[in-house]
C-alpha cells in the first residue's frame, strides 16, 4: 500500500530520535511492538464489530500491501449463512475484498458498500466459477441512464431471482428496467385503476390456480363467475388485500 508506506516515512521523519526504527519495528514485530505508533496513522475508528482489532492493525493490513484478502479470510472462511443466501453466495468465488468492504468510517457504519461493478471486474479477472453471474451476451450499450454498461453485463437473476416481484413475467433481464442502487423506479407510473390489463404485468399467487380460488377467493369477493385472469374484477391497485366491494381482507 503506497499511502501507508508514505505515512510510515512521514512519521519516521517527524518523530525525532526514533528515526526509521518505528517503521522497521512495526513491520518486523507488528504494531504492538512500538506502543503508540498507530496514533500517527490512525485513519479513523474501526466499525463496531471490528473494534476489538483497533490495537492489531496487522490482523487486516499486510505490510507494504495494505488490507489483503488472506487476512479477512483467516477469520471469515466459514460464513455458511453468507454462502447459502443467493445474493451473497458469490463470496465462495472471490479472492478480493476491496471496494465492497470499507473500514475506518466509525463505529456506527457497517463496513459494507456493495459495488456491483467490482463483481464484473472480479469475474473478468477470474472467469471460471465467477463467470456464472456474468450475462452471456454483453449489451452494446447501457439499457437506460440508471445503469452503467459494466453493471448491465451482470446476470442479475443469478443473485436476485428470489426478489423477483414479477414472478418471471418480465423475464430475467432485470437490468432492462432496474438500476443497482434501489429496486424502485421513480419514473414509473402505474396504469390506471380502471385498466383491465392487470394480467399483462401480474401473475396471481399459486393458490388462485387451486381449489382455494373457487372455494374461498371467489366467495370472499362475491364474484362467482370471475375468471382468474380477470384480476380487475376483484382487485384494486392500492394493495392485493384491498378487495373490490369488500375492503381490506385479512388472512386468518
Ligand atoms: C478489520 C480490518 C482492519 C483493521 C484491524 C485495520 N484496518 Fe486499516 N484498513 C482496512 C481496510 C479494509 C482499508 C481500506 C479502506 C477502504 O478502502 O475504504 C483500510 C485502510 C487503511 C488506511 C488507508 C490506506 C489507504 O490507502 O486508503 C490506513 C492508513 C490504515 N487502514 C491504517 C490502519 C491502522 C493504523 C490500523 C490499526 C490501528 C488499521 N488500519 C486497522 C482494514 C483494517
Ligand atoms: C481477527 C479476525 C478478523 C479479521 C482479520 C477480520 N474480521 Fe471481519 N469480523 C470479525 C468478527 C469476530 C466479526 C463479528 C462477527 C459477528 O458478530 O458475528 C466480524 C464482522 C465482519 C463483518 C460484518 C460487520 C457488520 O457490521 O455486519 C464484515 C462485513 C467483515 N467482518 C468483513 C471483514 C473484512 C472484509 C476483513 C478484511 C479487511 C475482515 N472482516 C477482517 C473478525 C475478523
Ligand atoms: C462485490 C462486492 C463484495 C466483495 C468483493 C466481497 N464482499 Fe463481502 N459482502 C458484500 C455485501 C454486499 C455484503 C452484505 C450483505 C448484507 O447486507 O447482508 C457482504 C457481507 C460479508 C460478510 C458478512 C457480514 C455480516 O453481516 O455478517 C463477510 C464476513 C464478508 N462479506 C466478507 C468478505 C470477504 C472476506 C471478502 C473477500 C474474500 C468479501 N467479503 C468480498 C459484498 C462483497
Ligand atoms: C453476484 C451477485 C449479484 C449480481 C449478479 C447482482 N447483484 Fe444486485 N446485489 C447483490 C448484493 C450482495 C447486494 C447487497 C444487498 C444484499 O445483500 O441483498 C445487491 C444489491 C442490489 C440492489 C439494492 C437492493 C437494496 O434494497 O438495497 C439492487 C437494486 C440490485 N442489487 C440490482 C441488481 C441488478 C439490476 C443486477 C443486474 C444488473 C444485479 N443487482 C446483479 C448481488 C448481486
Ligand atoms: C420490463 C421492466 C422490468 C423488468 C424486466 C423487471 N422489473 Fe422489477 N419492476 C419494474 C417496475 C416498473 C417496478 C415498479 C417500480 C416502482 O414502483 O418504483 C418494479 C418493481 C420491482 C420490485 C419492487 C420495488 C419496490 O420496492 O417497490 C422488485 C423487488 C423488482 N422489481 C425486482 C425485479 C427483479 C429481481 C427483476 C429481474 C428478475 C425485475 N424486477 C425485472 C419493472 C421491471
Ligand atoms: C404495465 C404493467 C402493469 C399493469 C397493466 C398493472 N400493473 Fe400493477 N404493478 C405493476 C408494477 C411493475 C408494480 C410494482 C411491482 C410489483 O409489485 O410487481 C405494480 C404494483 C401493483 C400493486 C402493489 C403490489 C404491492 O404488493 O405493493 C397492486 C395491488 C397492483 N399493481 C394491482 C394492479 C391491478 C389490480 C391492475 C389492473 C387493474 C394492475 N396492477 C395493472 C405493473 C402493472
Ligand atoms: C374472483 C376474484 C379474484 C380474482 C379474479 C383474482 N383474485 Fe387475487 N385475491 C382474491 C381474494 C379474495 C384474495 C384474498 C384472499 C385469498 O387469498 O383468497 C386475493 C389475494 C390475492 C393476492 C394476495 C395473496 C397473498 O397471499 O397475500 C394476490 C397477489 C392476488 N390475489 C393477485 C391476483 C392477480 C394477479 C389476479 C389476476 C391474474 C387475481 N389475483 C385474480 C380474489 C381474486
Amino acid at each position: 500500500m503506497k499511502r501507508l508506506e508514505a505515512l510510515y516515512l512521514v512519521i519516521a521523519a517527524a518523530v525525532a530520535g526514533l528515526g526509521f526504527a518505528v517503521p522497521y519495528l512495526a513491520h518486523r514485530d507488528g504494531a504492538q511492538s512500538v506502543p503508540g505508533w498507530t496514533w500517527f496513522v490512525d485513519p479513523g475508528p474501526l466499525s463496531s464489530r471490528h473494534a476489538f482489532l483497533q490495537q492489531d492493525c496487522e490482523s487486516c493490513h499486510t505490510p507494504h500491501l495494505g488490507p489483503t484478502a488472506d487476512r479477512c479470510i483467516a477469520c471469515h472462511a466459514n460464513e455458511s449463512e453468507l454462502l447459502e443466501r443467493a445474493p451473497t453466495a458469490f463470496h465462495a468465488a472471490v479472492e478480493d475484498c476491496r471496494s465492497c468492504h470499507v473500514e475506518h468510517l466509525g463505529r456506527s457504519r457497517r463496513p459494507v458498500d456493495m459495488q456491483h461493478e467490482q463483481l464484473l471486474r472480479l469475474a473478468l479477472e477470474k472467469r471460471g466459477s465467477a463467470a456464472e453471474f456474468v450475462a452471456a451476451g454483453p449489451p452494446p450499450a447501457a439499457p437506460h441512464a440508471g445503469i452503467t454498461r459494466a453493471e448491465a453485463q451482470l446476470a442479475c437473476q443469478s443473485c436476485h431471482a428470489n426478489q423477483d416481484r414479477h414472478r418471471t413475467l418480465f423475464g430475467t433481464d432485470c437490468a432492462q428496467c432496474h438500476s443497482v442502487s434501489a429496486w424502485t423506479i421513480p419514473a414509473f407510473v402505474h396504469p390506471s385503476a380502471q385498466s383491465r390489463e392487470c394480467v399483462q404485468c401480474h401473475q396471481a399467487p399459486p393458490s388462485h390456480y387451486m381449489e382455494h380460488f373457487k372455494m374461498v377467493s371467489v366467495t370472499i369477493a362475491g364474484r362467482p363467475h370471475a375468471d382468474v385472469s380477470q384480476c380487475f374484477e376483484c382487485h384494486k391497485t392500492t394493495a392485493w388485500n384491498d378487495i373490490k366491494g369488500v375492503g381490506w381482507y385479512k388472512h386468518h
